[in-house]
């Protein structure tokens, strides 16, 4: 199998020893903010993990009515709200701005239009309070979210699975990641909308609110997954990658058959609509577990982790999924791996996972 070290450290504009010393021993404190995609968050969170004031503005809905993410849309949204939500988990933190420590901010990967608005709010910010700007890599920062809640010790393996991404690596250290699987074409979040979108579900009565992957984990749980036959992807393929689209392919064929069938149009809800989030999610938590296993497989074989008690961490959007954490489970339970997953709220995007990762005094951290 292919391997090669990723990459993820964004610029870090200080180190370590650049944060400010603390007078009186009192926790250092980070505002942390998040606007890579749909999702304006910001957190302020202190040193040892306590989150004094999170704030979050969701734009789901409207993008849901408009059928997708457009991003100057995204973007006018978070420059609508930004403020507002900055300002709300500060106040609610108790902390003045002045006496923050640094600012944080994911400026990779994402929407570069909505990045912009982060980015620019935060300079604004470190300029009038003349703080340090941390600046963040929003992958890195969804796969140690972990490290808030649990002590989970390098290296352990993690599954990234969001919108955007779905990847396998060793986590080695922070910023140091050997990445060992990743989408050939989409990330699983993004078939999940996807596939939610084709079937209409911004016109399902309890589903019009959820994301994707939300309403295809909400149908699923009354669809019986065996009325819908589905191909597994990359059966063949002897490595640790993902690809999503051709079961999105499979997806569409069949809901226009069934449409044809029952002689709907695009646009109505089906009636076997359940049976097919349920084949959808199954397959989508098959190809992930699967593809788990065989780093499993690899990581034990190259002696990657340390034994005993190697540790899975599963993070991103993709990740609230119950069913899809179950069949990580029996995955991980066969081979003598600990599962670790963030509650479903730290899984998908906020700001308290970005002023968290920014926590880079720690020299533990960084081992
Ligand atoms: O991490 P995230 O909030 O944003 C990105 O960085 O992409 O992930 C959002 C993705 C969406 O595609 C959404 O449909 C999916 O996570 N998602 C879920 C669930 N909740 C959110 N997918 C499956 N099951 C869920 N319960
Ligand atoms: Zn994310």
């Amino acid at each position: 199998m292919g391997t090669h070290c990723l990459r993820l450290r964004a610029l870090r504009c200080v180190s370590a020893r650049g944060l400010p010393a603390q007078p009186q021993c009192k926790p250092r404190v980070v505002l942390g903010i998040e606007t890579s995609c749909d999702d304006t968050g910001a957190a302020v969170v202190d040193e040892t993990g306590k989150i004094l004031g999170e704030a979050l503005y969701s734009q789901k809905e409207i993008h849901l009515k408009a059928g997708g993410i457009i991003p100057p849309v995204a973007q006018r949204l978070h420059k609508e709200h930004i403020e507002r939500v900055v300002q709300e988990a500060v106040d609610n933190s108790g902390v003045s701005p002045c006496e923050l420590t640094a600012v944080a901010t994911t400026v990779k990967p994402g929407l570069a239009l909505s990045l912009g608005v982060g980015l620019e709010y935060s300079l604004k910010l470190i300029e009038q309070y003349k703080k340090p700007f941390i600046p963040i890599h929003h992958m890195e920062a969804h796969a140690l979210i972990i490290r808030m809640l649990h002590l989970v010790e390098f290296p352990f393996l993690v599954l990234l699975v969001s919108g955007g991404h779905s990847l396998l690596a060793v986590a080695r250290g922070v910023s140091d990641f050997l990445l060992l699987g990743q989408t050939l074409d989409e990330a699983p979040g993004d078939t999940l909308d996807k596939v939610a979108r084709r079937l209409s579900l911004r016109n399902h009565p309890t589903c019009c609110t959820m994301s994707g992957g939300e309403a295809i984990e909400y149908l699923a749980k009354i669809g019986n997954r065996l009325h819908v036959e589905l191909t597994q992807p990359m059966s063949q393929h002897l490595d640790c990658d993902f690809s999503f689209s051709g079961l999105r392919n499979q997806v569409n064929q069949i809901i226009i058959k069934k449409e044809r069938e029952e002689g709907f149009q695009e646009g109505q809800i089906l009636s076997c609509v359940n049976d097919i989030a349920a084949a959808v999610q199954h397959t989508v938590a098959a190809h992930l577990a699967k593809r788990t296993h065989r780093a499993i497989l690899f990581c034990k074989k190259e002696g990657l982790l340390p034994q005993p008690k190697p540790a899975l961490v599963v993070s991103g959007g993709v990740a609230s999924n119950e069913y899809i954490r179950k069949a990580l489970r029996i995955v991980t339970e066969a081979n003598g791996f600990s599962l670790r997953c963030p509650p479903p709220k730290l899984c998908t995007d906020n700001g308290i996972m970005i002023a968290w990762f920014s926590k880079p005094w720690n020299p533990a951290d960084r081992q």
